[in-house]
Parts: C-alpha cells; sequence; structure tokens
C-alpha cells in the first residue's frame, strides 16, 4: 500500500480517487482535517475497503511511527500542508508549524522505519514530496521559464515554508540516503478545489451574485495545471523518477489573472446565463492588492516530458470548461463547502 498524507485536500483527494480508479493498490489517508480537508471529496470511496482514512498529523510523532508499522507502505507521497498564500499572510504560524515541523517530523518517522525495512523493500520504498513553483520566486515578462536549475528565491510565507520543506528533504536523500523525489507544480485548478483560490472563488462568487475580486491590475501571471493532469505525472514520478532529483510539472498555459476569470465569465455566460442577461463580467472587481504579489510564474516541463514521457493531456480551455461543468453539477458539494456544513462530513459519515 501507500500512504497519502494531506488527502482530503483539493489535491490529495483527487489524486487518491484517481489513483484507486486505476490501481488496486490500498491507500492509507492521513490528514488533520484542517479547515482545508473535506471528506466529502472521497464520499465515493465510502464502502471501498481500499481506503484506509487516518485523521491525524503528519508531526505526530506516535501516530504516524505506529501506522507505518501497522501497514508497512512502500511509499509516502506528502500532500499534506498549509497552502494559501493569502492566509499565510495573515497568519504565517501555521505554515512554519505544518510545511516545516510538520515535514522534519514526518522525514524523521520515515526515516526510522526506512531504516528497519530489509535491503529490497529499502530500495524499492519511495518519498515523494509534493511542491511547489512559488519556491522559485517571481519571473519578469521576459525572463525564461522556471527550470529544476533555478536557484530559490521564495517570497512569501507560504513559499518560504515550502522552500524550507523541499531543503529538508533533500537533505534527507544526501545526508541518510533516504530514497525521495521533489515536484514542484504549477497552480492547480479542477474539481474539489477549495473556494478560497482564484477559480473556485470566481467561480463561486460569480454564481451568487457577489463580487468577483481581482487584486490589483489583475495581470499578475501563472501557468495552470489541470489537476487529473498532475495526479498523472506523480504516478509517472513515484514510478520511474530519479532519486534524489526534482521535476517541474507545469500546463503550458500561462494565462494573466483577468484573462482566467474573463473566460470562466464567458463559459457560465453560456451554461448558465444571469437571469438578467448581462454577462457574469460585470461582477469583476478590482480590490487592493496581496502583499508582495508575486507577478509571474512559469515552469519548463521539459525535464518529465523528456525523462519521463509525462505531458499534460488539457489544454487550460479544456480543463477550465470541465471544471466549471463540474461545480455545476455538484452544487450539493458547493453548498456544504460554502456553508461549512462539509466540516460535519466526518460526524456524520464515520461516527
Ligand atoms: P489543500 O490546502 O487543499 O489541502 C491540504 C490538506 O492537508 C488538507 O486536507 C488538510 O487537512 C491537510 N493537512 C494540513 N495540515 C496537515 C497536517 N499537519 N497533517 C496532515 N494533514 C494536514 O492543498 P492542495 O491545494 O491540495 O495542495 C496539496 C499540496 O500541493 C501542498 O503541499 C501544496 O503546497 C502543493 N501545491 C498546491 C498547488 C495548488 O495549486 N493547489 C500548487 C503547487 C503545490
Ligand atoms: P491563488 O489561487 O491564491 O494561488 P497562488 O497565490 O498560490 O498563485 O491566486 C492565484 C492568483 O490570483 C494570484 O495572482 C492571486 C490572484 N487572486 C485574485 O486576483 N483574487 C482572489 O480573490 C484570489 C484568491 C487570488
Amino acid at each position: 500500500m501507500i500512504l497519502v498524507t494531506g488527502g482530503a485536500g483539493f489535491i490529495g483527494s483527487n489524486f487518491v480517487l484517481d489513483w484507486l480508479a486505476q490501481l488496486d493498490e490500498p491507500v492509507l489517508n492521513l490528514d488533520l482535517l484542517t479547515y482545508a480537508g473535506n471528506l466529502e471529496n472521497l464520499s465515493s470511496l465510502e464502502h471501498d475497503l481500499r481506503h484506509i482514512f487516518v485523521k491525524g498529523g503528519i508531526g505526530d510523532t506516535k501516530l504516524v511511527p505506529e501506522l507505518l508499522q501497522k501497514h508497512k507502505p512502500r511509499a509516502v507521497i506528502n500532500f499534506a500542508a498549509e497552502s494559501h498564500v493569502d492566509r499565510s499572510i495573515h497568519g504565517p504560524e501555521d505554515f512554519i508549524q505544518t510545511n516545516v515541523v510538520g515535514t522534519f517530523h514526518l522525514l524523521e518517522s520515515v526515516r526510522a522505519y526506512w531504516a528497519g525495512l530489509d535491503e529490497k523493500a529499502q530500495s524499492d520504498f519511495r518519498f515523494l514530496h509534493i511542491s511547489t513553483d512559488e519556491v522559485y520566486g517571481t519571473l519578469g515578462a521576459n525572463d525564461p521559464a522556471f527550470t529544476e536549475a533555478t536557484p530559490y528565491a521564495p517570497n512569501s510565507p507560504y513559499s518560504a515554508s515550502k522552500a524550507a520543506s523541499d531543503h529538508l528533504v533533500r537533505a534527507y536523500h544526501h545526508t541518510y540516503g533516504l530514497p525521495v523525489l521533489t515536484t514542484n507544480c504549477s497552480n492547480n485548478y479542477g474539481p474539489y478545489h477549495f473556494p478560497e483560490k482564484l477559480i473556485p472563488l470566481c467561480l463561486l462568487n460569480a454564481m451568487n451574485g457577489k463580487p468577483i475580486p481581482i487584486y490589483g491590475d489583475g495581470q499578475q501571471i501563472r501557468d495552470w495545471l489541470f489537476v487529473k493532469d498532475h495526479c498523472s505525472a506523480i504516478r509517472r514520478v513515484l514510478a520511474d523518477g530519479k532519486l534524489g532529483e526534482t521535476y517541474n510539472v507545469g500546463g503550458w498555459n500561462e494565462k494573466a489573472n483577468l484573462d482566467v476569470v474573463n473566460t470562466l465569465c464567458d463559459i457560465l455566460d453560456e451554461l448558465k446565463p444571469r437571469a438578467d442577461g448581462l454577462s457574469y463580467k460585470a461582477q469583476i472587481t478590482f480590490v487592493k492588492d496581496r502583499p508582495g504579489h508575486d507577478r509571474r510564474y512559469a515552469i519548463d516541463a521539459t525535464k518529465i516530458e523528456r525523462e519521463l514521457g509525462w505531458k499534460p493531456q488539457e489544454t487550460f480551455e479544456t480543463g477550465i470548461r470541465k471544471t466549471v461543468i463540474w461545480y455545476l453539477e455538484n452544487q450539493p458539494w458547493v453548498a456544504n463547502v460554502a456553508s461549512g456544513d462539509y466540516r460535519q462530513w466526518l460526524n456524520k459519515q464515520y461516527v
């Protein structure tokens, strides 16, 4: 089996669902269920014995070693993190605790477990750490995209905490020989995205007749990666990635925020027109910029294509349409997230 941490979050839950749809290998899912964890994402696995959910933190130095000994996973995939830049600006401490201290404790627990495995199991074992393109800092309009050799220059408490965790992961390979892999991906989007991030927030606000907030001039550029493409990249890296290496994962989709939101509005205008006949674009509202806002991220995903034969299947146009349709077709999920009722899911389903 594999151990997935943070598997009730946006990317982690997509990963668990895709994994069990395609493979028969069980998943042990360890998630602390912070505000970002939503077990409703995994409701289709309720009766699937291949999915074992455990509520707990990666930094729990009693629970994690016990789980590792009991279930003997052949790999750990670490999605667990505090992930929202704006929250890291308002309150950085949770980011240091989970992303830095938590990853450190997880690495220590995994190192002790790995050291006790027999030689074959040791060499087959993998620790795959999920990181972000934000560790590379910000780009000017004409700069080349980030490669795996771009120096780290994180600018927000979030990206600094992710950079710190990446360095620890690297050091555990170099110093202790732990068989690690790291992926640095761009902005994901798709089903089960928590509505604090740009795309789901704008979708929900549009549908609820609220202002659609654009920070600053809306010309900040991000690369957009459909979450299912990200999941297939992780499976490729886990299967064939070279130990100790990092792999950039991107969608080859650089877009300015305002263009992303205009595209969202166009699709909504077509699929769910406003009652008054106006475009959803009428709801776009420019608001105060984020402090220290990185201007541009761009990912050069050549290495993963050349070495592992992975490239994204979705263009931004196909992926964003699928995403809007998913939100329109999953109104109960949207309503539970918007009302906060998703936090009751654990009690409703598991007690
Ligand atoms: P998310 O915030 O949606 O989910 C994080 C999950 O981790 C939640 O289920 C939460 O309950 C859990 N968690 C938090 N602290 C924990 C702890 N101490 N122990 C166990 N579980 C804990 O995040 P996401 O968007 O799914 O991101 C997953 C990973 O991918 C993160 O490491 C993030 O830094 C990285 N990443 C995300 C994006 C993106 O666009 N979303 C882009 C690049 C990298
Ligand atoms: P976000 O989804 O928070 O991801 P990240 O900061 O990790 O890239 O934001 C994506 C971009 O959208 C970023 O440039 C900030 C911007 N943004 C807005 O303009 N308005 C919003 O309400 C949010 C949440 C983000």
